[in-house]
């Protein structure tokens, strides 16, 4: 095995030249070093190996691969498991398609419905975003194929995405934005960390040292590479003195004359262009030169497995589904012969295969002597949308139930642009609600990469199945649910709203001049629905299943000052097996911030027999417990009163308990500037003060304050102010002597 060559080894020009990709998705090589070309290639749910034409738009061709579901529908899961299969059968095609780094997986947040590139995140929310994206970096590079972590910072719109600058405060970066890439880059180790196009308060992601050096190396530790997002460095030299190791894309001629003389003229000192061909260099540990072969139909049959857990059975009146045995259907819909099953852009797959729901569907009414008939019912853009509508109706009029594949065309939702609207096409709307008027049951199935609203038509339909984007073998998970050959489990990742104009981000999304302001703050997605109780159509984990559960004796331990752990008990209560998704929230309302009515804290996905228990435990950390404190720049869990919560969505709660938690110690650093209430409140310093007050003016701050006495007031004036009204009576440094010895040993944060 030949060592692999030092950055010592090389010249300025070698090592400049690793700085920026060779060609459009490798690095550059010196056979004569041993140093071999390091390729990456897109994407989250596939990969996309282009060996000819080359872009990052999903344009030109790409070898065959497996679609697996999109992040919309692995998020849907609430399936560690299901994260780490795709990943781990991503490595195996990655490796046989010759790519080292595969570009996912994308862990921004869902911060509006509107967002063209919702597909390609897992949630609206931080930690499930986290979780999941922990368990497919985790799986794919113990696969040997590097992960690509994306897109470094609040990237979560796609109108103008490389020049907007997303203005975001520090609590709201923390505790929502950053917070999925320091799960995963804390607990999974990402070989790279892709930073994003835009801005984050003004400063390119690119060229922000604070977000690359500061908290990605120096906070949380990662010693991987950051690579550009494809095109998203402006000036070369600039970036890699923020901390961006490698450019992309190549070949970059210009960018590595430019760090070169940069470096001679004394801008930026050789050892950083070292640092950062070392990380380069090091990507040579996912090279792989041997090329496993992958089992394409083994992985068509996974991508199907896995798209069952993902797809939400979000309306299920009078058991409309599963379809009986004998029944008469009538399947509507061009989805259900050309479905949609995933997002448009640089994640576009070359599917090896495709699943057809209906062909699929007629190969299991046969098994149940179910009939089926087909009618169009609509085209995306036809002028003949009245006529198939018409027959589709005429049709409705024989069937026991009317199937109906809906859904967002692939003109409405895709990478580079952002959607304008929430609801499907009229055409698809009209056709429902003829039908709902002439059948007997009616089943919606939706095919979107974001949720669109059911208004208009949810009260007329008797059943929901909402798909997002299930990839390939998306057509026989459908088939098999909507026949019982399947149980679903699947729970929402993304709140269903009743109008657009409820939304958290309404009022800022997309920005405006060059800034889109995240004014909801930490209140993103549920959290914002359920702490300003805004009704929405279905909430944030909702999920229905063919069978039922119970979920009895929660406990809650304290296990640290700063960190709980929940047990409950989970019962398949119903006549066949079935997947249930343990949601544990927290509310609490300590600490000097406002926060959300509750969060998600922690959740966990079992499969249950009929009949059958099991205790589930979940850990609570101080991630969740914590808040991040803008004064002490660090996550803080206050001492004080926490409450978990079992529900079976964010706005239905089951069971829950309160347990008080020490929290950390935070020698507080009064100062005779503080306020007079924060001295009269503090447990050290206070009840000698109140003492003395009462001694000196007959008033120990502990009048109700009603204001009418002026103790209100007094409370909200500094410190120095008050002893000098009390003309020295009580003196300033024996104050101070007080609080001067902060206790130690206790809970540090
Ligand atoms: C695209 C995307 C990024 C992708 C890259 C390469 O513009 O933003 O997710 O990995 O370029 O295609």
């Amino acid at each position: 095995m030949t060592p692999r060559p030092r950055v010592t080894d090389l010249t300025l020009a070698q090592k400049a030249s690793l700085l920026t990709g060779a060609t459009f998705w490798s690095t550059a090589s010196f056979s004569e070093l041993g140093i071999g070309e390091v390729v990456l290639a897109d994407g989250p749910n596939g990969v996309r190996r282009q060996l000819q034409g080359t872009d990052h738009l999903g344009l030109y061709h790409s070898e065959p691969a497996t679609c697996f579901p999109p992040a919309v529908a692995i998020g849907s899961s609430w399936s560690r498991d299901v994260a780490a299969a795709v990943g781990r059968a991503l490595a195996i095609e990655a490796r046989a398609l010759g790519v080292d780094i595969l570009l996912g997986p994308g862990v921004n947040i869902k911060r509006s419905p509107l967002g063209g590139r919702n597909f390609e995140y897992y949630s609206e929310d931080p930690l499930l975003s986290g979780v999941l994206a922990s368990a497919y970096v985790e799986s794919l590079q113990a696969g040997g194929v590097g992960a690509s972590l994306k897109h470094f910072v609040a990237n979560d719109q796609e109108t103008d995405r490389m020049v907007i600058s997303s203005d975001v405060d520090d609590r709201t970066l923390r505790e929502v934005y950053l917070a999925p890439f320091e799960r995963v880059i804390t607990e999974s180790k990402p070989a790279t960390v892709m930073c994003s196009y835009n801005k984050i308060n003004g400063i390119h992601a690119a060229e922000n040292r604070w977000l690359l050096n500061d908290v990605l190396r120096e906070e949380w530790g990662f010693e991987g590479a950051v690579v550009s997002d494809w095109g998203a460095i402006r000036t070369r030299p600039a970036a890699l003195a923020a901390g961006l190791d490698l450019g992309m894309p190549g070949p970059g001629e210009f960018a590595t004359a430019a760090v070169i003389g940069a470096v001679e003229a004394g801008e930026i000192d050789e050892a950083t262009v070292d640092d950062a061909a070392a990380r380069v260099l090091a990507l040579a540990a996912y090279s792989n030169s041997d090329r496993s072969t992958a089992d394409w139909d083994a992985h068509h049959d996974l991508a199907r497995r896995l798209a069952v857990e993902c797809a939400v059975l979000l309306k299920n009146e009078n058991n409309t589904l599963p379809i009986n045995q004998g029944a008469s259907i009538l399947v509507v819909g061009e989805f259900a012969k050309e479905p949609r099953y995933q997002g448009g852009g640089s994640s576009h797959v070359n599917a090896t295969r495709v699943d057809i729901p209906l062909d699929e569907m007629r190969i299991l009414a046969e098994e149940c002597d179910v009939q089926v008939a087909f009618a169009q019912g609509f085209q995306t853009d036809s002028a003949e949308n009245e006529t198939l509508r018409a027959h589709a109706v005429a049709a409705a009029r024989l069937a026991d139930t009317v199937i109906v594949f809906a859904g967002n065309p692939e003109s409405e939702e895709s990478e580079g642009f952002d959607r304008s609207r929430l609801e499907l096409p009229e055409s698809q709307t009209e056709l429902i609600n003829a039908l709902a008027e002439v059948a007997r049951r009616v089943v919606v199935v939706l095919a979107n990469g974001g949720v669109v609203t059911l208004e208009g038509w949810h009260d007329r339909v008797d059943a929901i199945l909402e798909g997002f984007l299930l990839g390939q073998g998306g057509g026989k998970a459908i088939a098999d649910i909507l026949f019982g050959a399947e149980n679903p489990s699947g729970h929402l990742a993304e709140t269903i709203p009743v109008r657009l104009e409820d939304t958290p981000a309404w009022l800022t999304f997309p920005g405006e001049q060059g800034h889109v302001r995240y004014g909801e703050g930490v209140m993103v997605g549920h959290r914002y629905f359920v702490t300003a109780d805004r009704p929405v159509r279905y909430p944030f984990g909702h999920g229905l299943s063919y069978t039922t559960f119970s979920t009895d004796s929660l406990a809650v331990d304290v296990t640290a000052h700063d960190s709980l752990e929940a047990t409950v008990t989970v019962t398949n209560t119903g006549s066949r097996a079935g997947a249930h998704v343990v949601q544990v929230y927290l509310s609490t309302g300590v600490g000097p911030v406002i926060r959300p009515r509750r969060i998600l804290a922690g959740f966990d996905k079992i499969h249950l027999e009929p009949g059958q228990s099991k205790h589930v435990v979940v850990e609570l950390d101080r991630r969740v417990l914590g808040y991040w404190d803008i004064d002490r720049k660090q996550l803080i869990v206050s001492p004080g009163l926490y409450t978990v919560q079992v529900a079976e969505s964010a706005s239905t709660v089951l069971l829950e308990q309160t347990v008080e938690v020490d929290g950390d110690f935070l020698p507080v650093t009064l100062t005779l500037q503080s306020e007079t209430g924060s001295w009269l409140d503090d447990p050290v310093a206070g009840p000698q003060l109140r003492a003395r007050m009462q001694a000196v003016i007959g008033s120990s701050g502990e009048e109700p304050v009603d204001g009418s006495d002026g103790t209100a007031m007094m409370r909200g004036m500094p410190m120095n102010q008050i002893l000098s009204i009390l003309g020295g009576a009580i003196d300033g440094d024996w104050l101070l002597s007080l609080v001067a010895q902060p206790e130690t040993g206790r809970n540090q944060p």
